[in-house]
């Protein structure tokens, strides 16, 4: 079974993670899946409105962390880098459902979406720093923005959590709803039914301010990212995780 599932339906294209044993960790084949999903997606005239949602409990633990050690993203050729230049550029409106954890990516990639819905469940967290890490996906630019530089900088210097109600009102989220998925569909089914051009058109300009600020920042997190991964303080944050439950 594949761990992105990708269904279509009355135009639109659902794509869900589905490593749920192992809380939808993003591995590089599951990127590489997502990636391909909204490539074929942007390019498929069928194709009206993606949704991205999860099997199980939770959206998803952030990246995998073996593959943080094993195998570490180190170009912009990387599988991780292909889907958030895929996210960054995707033409149609894209949606999704998130319910339980939505830690790392699982925060960062919401930044991009035009509609989220959040089970009461949901739980965002971006960890980077706690990690050694630092911010990805344009968030050091997108998140401030959205929520204030204080907030942005108590969240991620913390590592503190927040739920559905405060995604709420910082504007991370559109609505709160216990079926996260049937309401993002019907949304997305609504979308659908609407002028397909005028649609691409809308988000294009929707996008357009700070479409280019959002890449040249997401190319500078990359290059501090991929170095933060070697650090010491990367290393110490992972072999903690590993070995919390004897993880290996
Ligand atoms: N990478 C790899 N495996 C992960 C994972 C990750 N990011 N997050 C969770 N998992 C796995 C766990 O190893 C565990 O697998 P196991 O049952 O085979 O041991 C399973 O998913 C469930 O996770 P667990 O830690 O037991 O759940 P929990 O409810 O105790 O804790 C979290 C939930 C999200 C707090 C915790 O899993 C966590 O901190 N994960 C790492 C999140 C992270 O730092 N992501 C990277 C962000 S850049």
């Amino acid at each position: 079974m594949s761990e992105i599932l990708n269904t279509v339906s009355q135009g639109i294209l659902t794509l869900s993670l589905n490593r749920p044993g192992k809380m939808n960790a993003l591995t590089r084949e599951m990127y590489a899946g997502l990636t391909k999903g909204l490539n074929d997606a942007a390019g498929d005239f069928g194709i009206r409105a993606v949704v991205l949602t999860s099997e199980g409990d939770h959206f998803t633990a952030g990246n995998d962390i073996t593959d943080f050690m094993n195998n570490p993203p180190s170009s912009e050729s990387s599988e991780v880098s292909q889907f958030l230049s895929a996210l960054l550029n995707f033409p149609k409106p894209l949606l999704a459902a998130v319910k339980g954890n939505a830690v790392g990516v699982g925060t960062t990639m919401l930044l991009h979406c035009d509609v989220v819905v959040a089970a009461p469940s949901a739980n965002f967290s971006m960890p980077f720093a706690s990690l050694g890490l630092v911010p990805e996906a344009g968030s050091s630019f997108l998140f401030p923005q959205l929520v204030g530089y204080q907030r942005a900088a108590k969240i991620f210097f913390t590592g503190e959590s927040f739920g559905a109600d405060a995604a709420l009102e910082m504007g991370l989220i559109a609505e709160i709803d216990p079926d996260s998925v049937a309401a993002v569909t019907r949304l997305a089914l609504h979308i659908a039914d609407q002028p397909p051009q005028a649609i691409i058109n809308t988000k294009a300009l929707l996008k357009a301010r700070q479409h280019d600020a959002v890449a040249a920042v997401m190319k500078a997190e990359f290059e501090i990212f991929a170095m933060a991964l070697q650090s010491d303080e990367a290393m110490q944050a992972f072999m903690k995780f590993m070995s919390k439950k004897g993880k290996s």
